[in-house]
């Protein structure tokens, strides 16, 4: 990596394929809290958590699964390094035009493909609204922590190994490691989860076992411990299956709780995250909660 090299600097969005858009609508602003704003055509719509234009891309095409994750480079100069890092590393890269760019609402973007063969895009420049602040769905204390942590973090399942993946997002300039071991019921050998971080976020992706989906939850953060509540307080009164009741992640150490959401994969909202320790350390267990429901939790980590 050559000098004055800077990488990925956060999860800038991500782009969800969806079956029934306005039921997830309803969902993203009554139980997640964020604002909906109409897309461009019917089978579009985007979801505001602070003042970028979007974090997340809501697109009817029927997948109910992640399309595209998109991270975010600091600019210009970072962005034409990264390409021609990934040219000399051998990976595929194609830069978008400008009509590209501007429908994603960034300067640039360009596109290459993860081990496992999931859509990355590279972007710098997100258009960020100053004049239209944050309007929450729903009442909210406080708002989504986002800022230099990028707006959450995301856990994908793996379909290639771990060694090629941390190769690959290492080249992308994250950094991370297995940070769990974890031994499960009904499981013959413990769970390895990989994560992986660029800012002050403890993880901004992660990687778990392989599983029918390319995602396994997407987790936003609050400002106020007294969000995670209520919204646990929402879901429960809706009916929402909780899949990972709440409790506190050993690594992260965030306060969180996970519950399904109209794709069949988990939306994970959380408070108090601390930031990497920046030397790898592994753990089994959770300091404490996060117990599985394990009626609901068959087909994520408990196999179907
Ligand atoms: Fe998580």
């Amino acid at each position: 990596m050559s000098t004055g090299f800077s990488g990925v600097t956060e999860l800038g969005t991500i782009t969800l394929g969806v079956s029934d858009l306005s039921t997830w609508v309803q969902f993203a602003s009554t139980v997640l809290g964020m604002e909906v704003v109409p897309g461009e055509s019917d089978d579009i719509a985007y979801l505001r958590m602070d003042y970028w234009h979007h974090r997340i891309k809501l697109l009817a095409d029927g997948s109910d699964d992640l399309v595209a994750l998109s991270l975010r480079l600091a600019g210009v100069l970072e962005f034409r390094a990264m390409a021609k890092v990934l040219e000399a590393a051998g990976v595929p890269v194609r830069v978008g035009t400008p009509a590209e760019a501007e429908a994603r609402q960034v300067l640039e973007v360009m596109f290459v493909s993860d081990p496992n063969g999931y859509p990355v895009e590279l972007f710098h420049g997100p258009l960020v609204q100053y004049d239209l602040p944050f309007h929450p769905g729903r009442r909210m204390h406080g708002g989504f922590k986002t800022a230099l942590g990028g707006f959450g973090h995301i856990m994908l399942n793996r379909k290639a190994d771990f060694e090629a993946i941390h190769t690959f997002y290492t080249l992308l300039g994250l950094r991370g490691g297995i940070e769990y071991k974890m031994p499960l019921p009904h499981l013959p050998a413990p769970v390895e989860l990989m994560f992986l971080h660029c800012n002050g976020r403890q993880h901004t992706l992660a990687f778990g076992p392989p599983g029918e989906k390319r995602i396994n939850h997407v987790m936003t953060e609050m400002e106020r411990m007294e969000d995670v509540g209520l919204a646990y307080d929402i879901v429960a009164r809706s009916g929402i299956p909780v899949i990972i009741e709440p409790g506190s992640h050993a690594n992260d150490q965030m306060f969180s709780f996970y519950f399904k959401n109209p794709s069949g994969f988990m939306n994970e909202i959380g408070w108090g995250g601390r930031s990497p320790t920046g030397q790898s350390e592994y753990f089994q267990r959770d300091s404490f909660g996060h117990a599985p429901v394990m009626p609901n939790m068959k087909g994520f980590m408990v196999p179907a």
